[in-house]
């Protein structure tokens, strides 16, 4: 009998349904982007509100699609760390009352190591331990080594924002749409990454698989509107907009690049996964794949829509279920300041 995940740890309400041998038979995102677009950023009280609407049609129609009932769930698995604090408790309500009332085990998992699971479940067996995971996402810029799908030890992350936050804040500068990256991603095929140097802070510190997007920001800010000059300037348009988006995105692109070939060298280590939003970006899973050609590494991409958040790769959780393990009831949420100080 299958498993049912439960994902609400930001602001997207995901549901789905997934079989001991870890086929995907749904998965159901309810994007509350629209309701954010406003503020170009997730404002936390209306993200916890839109997944109290949304947490009951969404697992519904998770188990419609997978074509089995409420009681034909062997075990519910919620994500419960990191995220913001009222939307992972509406996630893990939701999964406390299902599995009470089914009298089934529940299992609270990790976003972040999930993120680099939707690799397992995309590739299988074909994907090997030990292996480098990189998690890109809104939230989150990190590396690290993966003994198994649970045992990760976190090589370096992001000193300042990560990377996908500093995506939509490039999006906003150009007056492009929330979430940012895809629309950077779309202007950007039309410009030159070339046009613009912008910097790669931390690329050539080779004593730090850390990352710092920042300061990429801030310069992106000057180009657009110059320190000392009017604040209301329009936003750039056309080819300078486009030239723009390129430099950015091969700038953010280059420094993650960077980081990733450091900590290959630094374990040796000779698979290589990717996993978060930011890992949809075409040049970051092209740039990924020739830098494990050219290093002789096995690289492990999931599909993008495996990549931004869903609840297929609660999926997970079997590889605690097959243990026969049980967080029980008093399971709690374990929220992350990382994503709860996103800047706009
Ligand atoms: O993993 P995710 O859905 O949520 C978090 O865990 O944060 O990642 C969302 C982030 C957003 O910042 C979004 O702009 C970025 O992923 N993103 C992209 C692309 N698609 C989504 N960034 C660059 N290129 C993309 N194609
Ligand atoms: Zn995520």
């Amino acid at each position: 009998m299958p498993l049912l995940a439960i994902e609400t740890t930001c602001d997207e309400t995901a549901a789905a349904v997934i079989t001991r041998d870890r086929a995907v038979l749904s998965s159901v995102v309810a994007s509350q982007d629209e309701l954010h677009a406003r503020w170009r950023g997730v404002v936390p009280e209306v993200a916890s509100r839109a997944h109290v609407e949304r947490i009951i049609p969404v697992i519904d129609e998770a188990l419609s699609i997978a074509g089995i009932g409420r009681s034909d769930v062997e075990a519910v698995a919620v994500a419960v760390t990191p995220g913001l604090v009222g939307s992972l408790l509406i996630g893990l309500s939701a999964a406390k009352g299902i599995a009470a009332t089914l009298g089934i085990p529940i299992i609270g998992y990790d976003h972040i190591a999930a993120h680099l699971y939707a690799c397992r479940l995309a590739h299988g067996e074909k994907m090997k331990y030990p292996c480098i995971g990189l998690v890109a996402s809104g939230g989150h810029t990190s590396l690290f080594y993966l003994r198994s799908p649970l045992e990760m030890e976190r090589l370096g992350g992001t000193i300042d924002d990560a990377v996908g936050e500093a995506f939509d804040k490039a999006a906003s500068l150009l007056g492009l749409g929330y979430p940012g990256g895809p629309h950077i991603e779309r202007v950007a095929r039309g410009g030159n990454p070339k046009a613009h140097r912008l910097p790669r802070p931390l690329a050539n510190d080779q004593d730090r698989i850390d990352f710092s997007f920042s300061g990429l920001k801030t310069a992106l800010r000057y180009l657009v509107r110059p320190p000392g000059g009017p604040e209301n300037v329009p936003p750039p348009v056309g080819q300078q907009r486009a030239d723009l988006a390129a430099s950015f995105q091969q700038a953010a692109i280059d420094s993650i690049l960077a980081k990733v070939e450091l900590a290959l060298i630094r374990t040796g280590c000779g698979s290589l996964a990717i996993g978060g939003g930011v890992s949809a970006n075409t040049l970051l899973r092209e740039s990924i794949k020739r830098l494990g050609q050219a290093r002789g590494v096995a690289v492990f991409v999931p599909p993008p829509s495996l990549c931004t958040d869903n609840a297929a790769m609660g999926g997970i959780a079997w590889e605690r279920l097959e243990r026969g393990e049980d967080d029980g009831l008093d399971l709690d949420v374990v929220p992350g300041t990382d994503r709860s100080i996103r800047r706009k």
